[in-house]
């Protein structure tokens, strides 16, 4: 097992990601011993810390539980890891004096800034790391999503970070692509001969790809209103996952040759005419409703709008992809927030059989199902129609079949860990291209454009539901069916 030594910074090192999810992240590796302890972890915050830096750690893992326990000993050895510094990131001075000085060392051991901060601050961050020295060879940065809010600010954001860190320091993260069950598909697909030679229009029907939230937006009203669910799902995560389930088989596994793949289904995609948008995109916005029993109040309760928002909560949409291999085969997107359940997940859907030699068995031989759920569990599976034990041997019956992808190495280190890991060693197979970023851009801005023009409202769906009814819609007018309305299986596990 490799132990990691580095130094990280974390700017917006007390904020809502370093809290939720870096911290725990950092201690469930330390504990684990992927993080040795004599790295040093700096938090940077705009108005310090008062008290101990224990306290305050134990306050944020009893908030946000690590994937291991908190023992005394353990959070006191990782709090001495940690020091908190107050700093500004719009212009320079002791603080960033005293910053320089806390990351002195004389070993070449890697360091990385993970701005964890709005893109707006990405600009006079960076220029400060630059003009402070803290860019040197050692030093790598991770950007967190949104990079931007459209092409123009991605390109303009790619372009300043590119005027202090090379773009082989510079790494764009999207957590969804640290995900144990994404690095399972990419082995799966490229070292098994099976998948790869159906992996095309000739076998599938259509590609679902669905990232379902049962939380809705409180405590995030900056942020969210102005960003939306195309944004801040659609931009990075989903298109993310549709590469790696389009994409050509890379040469070899390494940053650069993965990078190209991508970036070549990313051009691929088709844009949409205005007409396509009306017919193929659809977004919604939740309304109050019930979550588990309990009443729960509309996207302009949650964040006391005072004025009608036409801010997307839902977005469900066919794509296509205008290459040999996927010609004719759609790929339907979905995510949202306050829908029923919480879970991730691909379903790769085959054609149905041409021809059934079981009498009376025509149309009620399900089409052969890969799924790769990717949270709350890892989990593939695929399903297929066998004979029914026992009945009579024209009676079919379908079946799942679970491939254990878990085996028994302990606990889940989660996708953040995986990542500034990956960045610390400088591997930049799992992190985005900036032109990737920018083409990812380019497609969605045409669909968002398209709206701010057309002025109307989101349809609106009642939390707790599935999205607007033309979701459903967008399926069945094509024939097909959202796969957990039809799994006979309850989602969450
Ligand atoms: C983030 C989005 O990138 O991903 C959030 O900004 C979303 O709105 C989150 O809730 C989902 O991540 P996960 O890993 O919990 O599915």
């Amino acid at each position: 097992m490799m132990v990691d030594v580095f130094d990280l910074v974390i700017f917006g090192g007390t904020g809502d990601l370093s809290r939720k999810k870096l911290l725990p992240a950092l201690y469930a590796g330390f504990v684990a011993g992927r993080v040795a302890a004599d790295s040093r972890i700096v938090l940077t915050s705009r108005s310090g810390l008062k008290g101990k830096v224990y306290d305050w750690l134990k306050g944020v893992f009893d908030e946000s539980q690590p994937a291991c326990a908190v023992e005394k000993d353990q959070l006191e050895t990782f709090a001495s890891m940690v020091q908190v510094l107050e700093l500004g990131l719009t212009e320079g001075g002791d603080d960033w004096a005293a910053l320089k000085a806390a990351l002195d060392c004389d070993d070449d051991r890697p360091l990385v800034h993970f701005l964890a901060i709005p893109p707006g601050l990405f600009t006079s961050t960076c220029e400060l790391l630059g003009e402070y020295g803290l860019n040197c060879d050692r030093a790598r940065v991770v950007l967190e999503k949104p990079l931007g809010n459209d092409l123009a600010s991605a390109q303009a954001i790619n372009a300043d970070v590119g005027k202090t860190f090379r773009e082989d320091q510079t790494f764009r993260i999207d957590h969804y692509l640290g995900k144990e069950a994404v690095q399972n598909l990419l082995a799966l697909r490229f070292s098994n001969i099976l998948f790869e030679e159906l992996w095309s229009g000739r076998t599938i029907d259509h590609i679902q790809i669905t990232i379902a939230e049962n939380q809705g937006v409180q405590g995030r009203a900056g942020f969210y209103e102005g960003t939306g669910a195309m944004r801040d799902m659609v931009q990075n995560h989903l298109l993310q996952l549709l590469c790696l389930v389009a994409m050509e088989p890379p040469a070899r596994m390494d940053a650069d040759s993965i990078r190209d793949e991508k970036l070549k289904v990313l051009k691929s995609l088709k844009p949409m005419t205005s007409a396509e948008i009306e017919r193929n995109v659809v977004r919604g916005q939740y309304l109050a409703g019930a979550m588990n029993g309990q009443a729960v109040g509309s996207y302009a309760e949650d964040l006391e709008l005072e004025h009608a928002s036409h801010t997307e909560t839902f977005v469900a949409l066919k794509a296509n992809i205008q290459n040999w291999r996927w010609a004719g085969v759609p790929f339907y997107l979905r995510t949202g927030k306050r829908l029923p359940d919480r879970f991730a997940e691909i379903v790769i859907q085959f054609k149905s059989v041409p021809h059934s030699p079981h009498p009376g068995w025509g149309d009620r031989i399900n089409p052969n199902r890969f799924i790769i759920r990717l949270q709350p569990e890892d989990h593939l599976a695929l399903r297929m129609m066998v004979k029914n034990h026992g009945a009579k041997a024209e009676t079919l019956k379908e079946v799942e079949m679970n491939l254990d992808i878990n085996g028994n190495d302990g606990m889940r280190l989660g996708p953040y860990l995986r990542l500034i890991l990956d960045a610390a060693r400088g591997d930049q197979s799992l992190f985005v291209h900036r032109d990737e970023v920018e083409h990812a851009w380019r497609w969605v801005d045409s669909i968002i454009e398209h709206w701010e023009k057309s002025e109307e409202p989101p349809e609106s769906y009642q939390s707790g539901t599935w999205g607007p009814y033309e979701a459903h819609d967008l399926m069945t007018r094509d024939g097909r069916e959202w796969f957990h309305e039809t799994s006979g299986r309850k989602v969450a596990r």
